[in-house]
């Protein structure tokens, strides 16, 4: 039979890293190069097949502008699933990123599931973030990573597809 899993899931990462573009990339199939920035936070839902199941992701896609920090746990809470999200290109956005990480496993469900993107993997030239280094920090801290990008579109459908199986063995 076709079940559909409803799963709620939110966008944390600094101002900037590519949230909003990921959720429109996986949405729509689009990525604009003047993306605005978000303000308190958007709502978007989109389903995906797994072998005979359904996931219908209902996705909280945040600001991650400072003064928007104190509505994130209305967001995080009561999330089957989480993407954090950085910037390959920007060091400064994965010490963010491991600060949301840090919440999440204080402040959040115990079962939520954490993946953590490392995107605008295209800009390869001005990398900050080596992969080495997020992936060793992922698999201490009990999460997924997958580097990303928006706009090529490399990795986007499959970090949700992954999350999706997650959720389904859970
Ligand atoms: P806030 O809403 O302010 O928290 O930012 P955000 O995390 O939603 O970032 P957003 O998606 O608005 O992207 C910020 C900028 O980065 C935009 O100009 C995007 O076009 C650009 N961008 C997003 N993803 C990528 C990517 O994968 N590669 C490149 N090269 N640029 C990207
Ligand atoms: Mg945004």
């Amino acid at each position: 039979g076709n079940k559909i899993r409803n799963a709620k899931l939110v966008l944390l990462g600094d101002v900037g890293a590519g949230k909003s573009s990921l959720v429109l990339r996986f949405v729509k199939g689009q990525f604009v190069e003047f993306q605005e920035s978000t303000i308190g936070a958007a709502f978007f839902s989109q389903t995906l097949a797994v072998n005979d199941e359904t996931v219908k992701f209902e996705i909280w896609d945040t600001a991650g502008q400072e003064r928007y920090h104190s509505l994130a746990p209305m967001y995080y809470r009561g999330a089957a699933a989480a993407i954090v999200v950085y910037d390959i290109s920007n060091q400064a956005s994965f010490t963010r990123a491991k600060k949301w990480v840090q919440e999440l496993q204080a402040q959040g469900n115990q079962n939520t599931v954490v993946a953590l993107a490392g995107n605008k993997a295209d800009l390869v030239e001005t990398r900050q973030v080596q992969i080495e280094e997020a992936k060793t920090y992922a698999q201490e801290n009990g999460l997924f990573f997958m580097e990303t990008s928006a706009k090529t579109a490399t990795n986007v459908n499959d970090i949700f597809y992954e999350i999706a199986k997650r959720l389904l063995q859970g």
